[in-house]
């Protein structure tokens, strides 16, 4: 498929976005075309086989015609690496890859929850959504939240940004679960309600908890260590509740949150934690 070939993807921009994000653009016109939200796109962040891998990015816009953007936090040797790389150098590029999210219908009113960094794919998924769409973004601590320009870019498209931290530094006391439980409580008309939730493992099965208690239709993009992201390794996989594994690089990583076995004991087994990925 052309869109998801290996390509080299110019640095237009590469900045300091705050609070330990950066912000990437690429002139990376196959990708911008294709892309969806919930996608992400392999990025090898030097030029030497140094890492070995590439990384997984998800999407987090589609700026223009010709250019996508992703948001990244440094958690790790590859993400530091890559802020060394600086405008007008070259990328290699693999993607848009895997399945995103299915788009909102016209009636529904979306609800997108993030967790810790997992709102890029949300914040390439709000600015498609409409302005129905609510944000929920939960952190230890104000430090830990997006960046103050990404929640107002936020705040640009959708109806309502609700924040929460544990420790009350900004917006609720509480996590993104506290803040969407009490919102689900009291909307009485919760049938044009539709959850989308990117973060760790923990807050999407209490997400999944909600949405099953409300009898509301939720996805996942799911934050898995990749190696390949092409379905080749096996290294994403992710347990299901019919039995059985899926990969998140091809088969996901969005999944209906149904579909997923998120039992404790089964999410510990699977043997990549995750430290870098979106
Ligand atoms: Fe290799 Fe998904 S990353 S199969």
């Amino acid at each position: 498929m052309p869109s998801s070939r290996l390509h080299k993807a110019i640095i237009l921009s590469h900045i300091p976005a705050g609070r330990g994000f950066f912000r990437l653009i690429l002139k990376a016109p196959e990708s911008a075309a294709a892309a969806i939200p919930g996608q992400f796109v392999m990025l090898r962040v030097s030029d030497t086989m140094d890492p070995l891998l590439a990384r997984p990015f998800g999407i987090s816009s589609v700026p223009s015609r010709s250019t996508i953007e992703i948001v990244y936090r440094v958690v790790g040797r590859g993400t530091e690496l890559l802020t060394g790389r600086e405008a007008g150098h070259a990328l290699s590029v693999l993607g848009p890859l895997g399945k995103g999210f299915p788009m909102p219908g016209k009636d529904t009113t979306p609800v997108l929850v993030g967790g810790g960094s997992g709102f890029p794919p949300l914040h390439f998924l709000a600015q498609r959504a409409g302005p129905r769409a609510h944000f929920f973004i939960g952190s230890k601590n104000k430090e830990c939240l997006p960046p103050l320009g990404i929640i107002k870019s936020f705040r640009d498209v959708v109806s309502r940004v609700h924040i929460a931290t544990e420790d009350g530094s900004r917006g609720a006391r509480g996590t993104s679960t506290d803040i969407l439980n009490a919102f689900l409580s009291k909307t009485e008309k919760k049938s044009n309600l539709v959850i989308y939730a990117c973060g760790p493992h923990a807050m999407l099965a209490a997400v999944n908890r909600l949405a099953v208690e409300h009898s509301i239709p939720c996805y996942v993009s799911m934050e898995e260590r990749m190696a390949c992201g092409l379905g080749a390794c096996m290294g994403c996989s992710i347990p299901m509740t019919a039995g059985g594994y899926r990969r998140a690089c091809k088969e996901g990583p969005v999944f209906d949150a149904r579909e997923i076995d998120w039992s404790e004991r089964v999410m510990l087994a699977v043997p990549h934690k995750k430290k870098e990925m979106f």
